[in-house]
């Protein structure tokens, strides 16, 4: 294979390919591994965690336990951590720092609203412009005390109240940040705490607060937690990140001649609605699930790529929203270069992530020659045969700079992506991955 992606500090050049065949196994999920690490801290004995994120938001996580005395050990992809059970963690000796993860953030707040100790946790300067009157809020009914910078954004200063309130909670934003912050919380409270959504968020904190023996009830959209109840440390294998895999998915389907296969990939239902949308135009995707009935499903994916179907319209709003909501971005580029019609509504949320991904996306799709209208909750893309390359910006957005480098190996000539060294927020792995799959 020629040499043909170029690292400097900033940018990567990228060069369109034939197609992307092969087999690959993914760092285990970010989602889950923030949980997975917060919830061992919180219980008694020793808990291991096989095939742990590789990403930096994980690392903010694990960081942040280490600041407030929870021992954790790192040996490559085994985290082994040795949990302060539920009252004993101890008063970081400076503010925490989540970097840019909004998962360490909010899920943390839940946690140290229960804490006997104040503690301020900050992050970088992406991090500090999302909304967060969104925990505050619900966290503050519960009985701490929670202090935003007058636009509702952090640093938080939180001053942690040791039996919290059981709330019946009906949260303004289908957030599973949010949930979770609350069902966090709802583990040091008075009574069972009860959350219900407009529409079901992603649910890896049930699944995983069950595992380590959380007494936990879904009921329709509504999730409750009963306070008090010691955790059990556990052994616990992540699954490979779907969202990770998306790329990889969307890049095959789109190369005409690709062949990939994708093991041991974690297929939550409220994670894959990418794979229902990508089938609807048609794409050749199939998921062979190895492990039903374990706490978080896992299935292998094998993708082959092929023209899509240009005539069907995919229309995505409501409560699908949330369960695709981090590949929306990638679905806009699958759009313009599959040359299919795809309307995407209610994702208002979008403009709140890591950059305002609505304006990020469409402006460099249109940079590319595609056909992008933005709108206030979503964007539409309307297929406009081949887009070329061309020099965007990433705006160090893990997600726009995977999303924008899909695009780049579709389009026609090379591309240039600044910013590019963000993927390492999730997915640090993610350039040398793909061209080791990659033909020309
Ligand atoms: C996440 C939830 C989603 C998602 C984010 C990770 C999580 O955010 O966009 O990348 O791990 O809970 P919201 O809860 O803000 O929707």
């Amino acid at each position: 294979m020629k040499p043909t992606t170029k690292h400097s500090s900033k940018k990567i050049q990228i060069l369109p390919a034939k197609r992307l065949v092969g087999t690959l196994r993914l760092p285990g999920d970010k989602s889950i591994s923030h949980r997975a690490a917060i919830i061992a801290s919180l219980a008694q004995g020793r808990s291991t965690l096989n095939n742990f994120s590789t990403a930096e938001d994980c690392d903010s996580t694990l960081k942040c336990l280490s600041a407030l005395a929870v021992k954790v050990n790192r040996d490559d992809s085994t985290i082994v951590i040795d949990g302060a059970s539920d009252s004993a963690l101890t008063r970081p000796a400076a503010p925490l720092d989540a970097g840019n993860s909004g998962t360490t953030m909010r899920l943390l707040a839940g946690v140290l609203a229960a804490q006997p100790f104040s503690t301020i946790i900050t992050g970088d300067s992406s991090l500090l412009s999302r909304p967060m009157l969104r925990v505050a809020e619900p966290l503050r009914l519960m009985g701490a005390s929670v202090e935003t910078t007058p636009a509702g954004t952090a640093p938080l200063k939180i001053q942690g109240c040791c039996l919290l309130r059981a709330i019946d909670y009906h949260p303004p934003v289908a957030s599973a940040q949010l949930k979770s912050a609350v069902l966090l919380a709802g583990l040091f409270a008075d009574g069972r705490t009860m959350i219900t959504e407009s529409f079901p968020s992603r649910d890896h904190t049930e699944r995983l607060l069950k595992e380590f023996g959380a007494e936990v009830e879904q009921q329709g959209n509504t999730v409750s937690v009963s306070g008090r109840v010691r955790l059990k440390a556990s052994q616990f294998e992540i699954p490979g990140d779907i969202s990770s895999a998306a790329f990889f998915i969307a890049a095959a389907m789109l190369l005409p001649g690709s062949d990939l296969t994708i093991e041991d990939v974690g297929v939550n239902p409220t994670r894959t609605a990418f794979i229902s949308a990508l089938r609807s135009w048609g794409a050749d995707i199939s998921v062979t699930v190895q492990q039903a009935d374990a706490a978080e499903p896992v299935a292998t994916i094998h993708v082959r790529g092929r023209e899509l179907d240009h005539t069907r319209p995919l229309v995505i709003g409501g409560s699908e929203v949330p369960r695709v909501i981090d590949e929306l971005p990638l679905l806009a580029v699958v759009a313009a270069v599959g040359n299919c019609l795809l309307e995407v509504h209610d994702a208002g949320e979008l403009r709140l992530k890591e950059s305002d991904r609505i304006a990020v996306i469409s402006r460099n799709l249109r940079a590319m020659g595609a056909d992008v209208v933005e709108h206030e909750d979503g964007f539409s893309v309307t297929g406009v045969g081949r887009i070329h390359g061309a020099r965007v910006q990433a705006v160090a957005d893990h997600r726009i700079a995977m999303a924008l480098a899909v695009a780049a190996l579709c389009s026609e000539g090379p591309s240039e992506i600044e910013g590019a060294e963000s993927v390492a927020v999730s997915f640090p792995e993610f350039f040398p991955l793909l061209e080791s799959l990659v033909e020309r």
